[in-house]
């Protein structure tokens, strides 16, 4: 049966990946407290919809830092998805770019961010950054994200070690054959070693990311280009204020999709935190469970500008390539218009904190 929602996306995609796949993608970190809190955090709240509202004519388009997009949704960074489908982030790109929308560019790609953007080059998307120790290959990565025209970058604050992901320990998590961190060839880091007493990700990323980055990194890469700077990965009011005060242009309040730290609020619950502390200075996107239109809309009320979503993107890749990828985001898009209509929110300008309580 054809998927008609998030969920039996996730279901087929599940048939068809290989375990060691699914959990990679579908797993998070501890007792995976957070990945299921941070879906029931958008399902515990209630619309109030406005009734004898004009919605024959809705419009879903909106600006994200400036960048018109036809919808407020972005498709998150994620790690490998050629392991989903062979045509990987590129299908994503071009998905993404039909759907008018932007795709944020994970650095660790199985495809070069330089092959993503000419995949779709009329797309807009942003990099995601992930530092190297050695401070020479993270510029080298900012400067490619700038030459290839991304839009902004988008720094990842909440991975400085890889979370404890008791799947990927037992599966012992490695990359299939003939894939490699894209991104990384030609510096000797794009190899990910098998690790023979558990995941591959911990030993590469405990080896070569940089866990000493401080709020000092954020200044130094704002040097390196002139593309506004996101920080993902903000879960309290501190951390929020302190990205506004390094000159941040944006936060994505981010538990990572509950893969790094397990226990954290969810990020319904955070997003709130956020947007009363620095709502009117930076625009705040959020991430994490969204699986409906009306999540979208309750983030949006919350004060978010736009939302990412992870893992269903993958599941859409993994059952139909490009076009899987079109369907969930078509999906989406049905969802948030057909509840906009029923909420009496006919414009993403007309919705306010007083839709949800
Ligand atoms: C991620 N996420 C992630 N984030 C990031 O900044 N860089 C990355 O490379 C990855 N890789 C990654 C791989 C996989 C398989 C998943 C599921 C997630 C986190 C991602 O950007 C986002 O924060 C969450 O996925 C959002 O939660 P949902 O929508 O998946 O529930
Ligand atoms: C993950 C990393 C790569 O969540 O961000 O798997």
């Amino acid at each position: 049966m054809d998927p008609v929602n998030l969920d039996d996306f996730e279901q087929a995609a599940q048939q068809c990946l290989p375990q060691l796949v699914y959990d990679y993608y579908a797993g998070g970190a501890g007792d995976e407290i957070t990945v299921r809190e941070n879906r029931a955090g958008w399902q515990s709240l209630r619309l109030r919809p406005r009734v004898l509202v004009d919605v024959a004519q809705r419009n879903l388009g909106t600006t994200v830092l400036g960048v018109p997009v036809s919808m407020p949704i972005l498709t998150a960074p994620c790690a490998f998805n050629s392991m989903a489908h062979p045509d990987g982030e590129p299908a994503v790109a071009r998905a993404a770019t039909a759907a008018g929308i932007m795709q944020v560019v994970s650095t660790a790609g199985t495809h070069s961010l330089e092959e993503v953007a000419a995949a779709a080059p009329q797309g807009n998307r942003w990099f995601q950054l992930y530092c190297y120790r050695d401070r020479n290959v993270t510029q080298w990565l900012v400067e490619r994200a700038a030459a290839a025209g991304y839009k902004a970058l988008c720094l990842t604050v909440d991975a400085p070690l890889v979370g404890r992901r008791d799947r990927d320990t037992r599966n012992r998590f490695a990359l299939p054959q003939g894939m490699c961190w894209k991104n990384l060839e030609g510096v000797g880091l794009e190899q990910m070693e098998a690790a023979p007493d558990g995941s591959a990700l911990v030993h590469y990323i405990s080896t070569i990311w940089d866990s000493s980055l401080t709020w000092e990194a954020v200044e130094w890469l704002r040097g390196l280009s002139k593309l506004p700077l996101v920080i993902k990965g903000v879960l309290t009011a501190e951390d929020a204020r302190l990205a506004v005060e390094h000159g941040a242009s944006g936060i994505v309040v981010s538990n990572h999709g509950g893969r790094q730290l397990d226990c954290v609020p969810s990020t319904a619950e955070a997003l709130v935190e956020v947007v009363d502390e620095v709502g009117g200075e930076v625009e705040v996107f959020v991430d994490g469970g969204i699986r409906r239109g009306g999540d979208v809309l309750k983030a949006l009320a919350l004060g978010a500008r736009a939302v990412l979503v992870g893992r269903p993107y993958l599941w859409g890749l993994a059952v139909g390539g490009e076009s899987g990828v079109a369907k969930v985001l078509k999906t989406l898009r049905d969802e948030l218009d057909l509840d906009m209509a029923l909420c009496g929110r006919p414009t993403i300008a007309s919705i306010d904190r007083t839709l949800v309580k």
